[in-house]
């Protein structure tokens, strides 16, 4: 029997409504498979600050240290100072240094018709990993103001950290069977972005068997729309990632679709839905859990080496959106389900197909 420690923050808004799905699937997964899990509240985000001051109690963090994966909601609540809830995240993503942010984005058959692009730019369809570099650069916020007059934030890369990213980025597309890389930088004018190339290149040296090409971001923008088709994986810095990457995930159908994980290979490493708190739906059972249980199927795969129950939960939820949709994704000829039971019907699926 295969014991992990799963801790779980919840947060704010609809985080503990769609986090709940994800734990169900969790609890299908040790009933089929030699797997136990035990699962740890680490209580994180803006409830958590108005209560204690803080928004990630040093507890909570603590909590997490000592897991071995940590399944997250989302924080954040209507009136909160700017940064607050920001702040858990961050911390948490520094604290545990979490380099890989890992973004897939992927448009299931079934949900083809609520793509927003026409379907000669979708093709043969859109199956993209972003791969964002999660610690450097302008977002790593060095800088300051000065006298309300001048304000700067540097943008620092180091070689490590460009290296041990886009060494992870060639890993994953071979262990995927990707047959093209795509680095995304704006080397003509910023010189992070001019080394970030040069050793982008240095190490794909290491793959021969994996086509390589740079696109500027400017660039990748009108392509990611006019041609997402050409993508596989995706490698780029801490910024251009974050923007690319939610471009990206309007593709899909649904924010409540898109999955993430923050990851330090080897290391406790954090799977959320991309989605926010969404507190414009919170509380009323609506919600698509789809984001968090594909953050689960992360989980599987990249944190307990588990390719085969990733695919079956990727497998389980294809199935499920030929029969029920959740309001966002809603489709007038199926049934309309509330979380709770886009959830169990996720489930059923999946242990129908453990059992075998
Ligand atoms: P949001 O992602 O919460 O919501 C944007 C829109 O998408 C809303 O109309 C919402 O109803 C819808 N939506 C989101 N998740 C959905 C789901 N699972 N199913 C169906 N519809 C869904 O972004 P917003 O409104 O900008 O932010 C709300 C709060 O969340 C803010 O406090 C923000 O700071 C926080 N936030 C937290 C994040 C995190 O914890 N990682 C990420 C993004 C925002
Ligand atoms: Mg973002």
């Amino acid at each position: 029997m295969k014991k992990k420690i799963i801790s779980i923050c919840k947060g704010d808004g609809v985080g503990p409504e769609v986090v709940d799905e994800g734990i169900k699937i969790l609890n299908v997964i040790s009933r089929y498979i030699d797997f136990e899990f035990e699962f740890k509240e680490a209580p994180a985000g803006g409830a958590v600050w108005k209560k204690h001051g803080e928004s990630l109690p040093e507890k909570s963090l603590e909590i997490i240290k000592n897991s071995d994966a940590l399944l997250f909601g989302a924080v954040g609540i209507p009136g909160l100072p700017q940064g607050v809830a920001e702040y858990a995240i961050l911390r948490i993503r520094h604290g545990l240094d979490l380099y890989v942010n890992l973004r897939p984005v992927k448009l299931y058959d079934a949900l083809r018709d609520r793509c927003p692009l026409k379907d000669e730019y979708i093709g043969n369809g859109i199956d993209i990993t972003f791969i964002r570099e999660n610690t450097e650069g302008l977002y790593a916020n060095i800088g300051g103001i000065l006298k309300d007059e001048v304000a700067q934030n540097l943008m620092i890369y180091t070689r490590h950290g460009c290296e041990r990213i886009i060494k992870y980025a060639f890993e994953y597309a071979k262990r995927n069977n990707h047959t093209k890389i795509t680095s995304v930088d704006k080397a003509n004018i910023l010189i992070p972005s001019q080394m970030w190339r040069k050793i982008f290149h240095e190490i794909s040296q290491e793959y021969p068997d994996i086509q390589k090409e740079d696109v500027y971001v400017d660039a990748f923008c009108q392509w990611l729309i006019r041609k997402p088709y050409a993508y596989q994986t995706v490698v780029t810095g801490n910024m251009f990632g974050d923007i690319i990457s939610d471009e990206a995930a309007f593709l899909i159908g649904s924010l409540g679709m898109a999955s993430s994980g923050n990851i330090n290979p080897g290391k406790v490493s954090m799977y959320e839905p991309i989605h926010g708190s969404a507190p414009d739906i919170a509380g009323k059972n609506i919600a698509n859990p789809i984001g968090t249980i594909l953050s689960v199927k992360l989980m599987m795969q990249e944190s307990f080496n588990q390719p085969k129950i990733a695919n079956e939960i990727e497998n389980a939820i294809e199935e499920t959106l030929i029969e029920g949709r959740t309001v966002d994704i809603k489709n007038p000829d199926l049934n309309t389900l509330s979380t709770k039971e886009m959830g169990n019907l996720i489930s059923e699926k999946l242990k129908i197909r453990l059992k075998k």
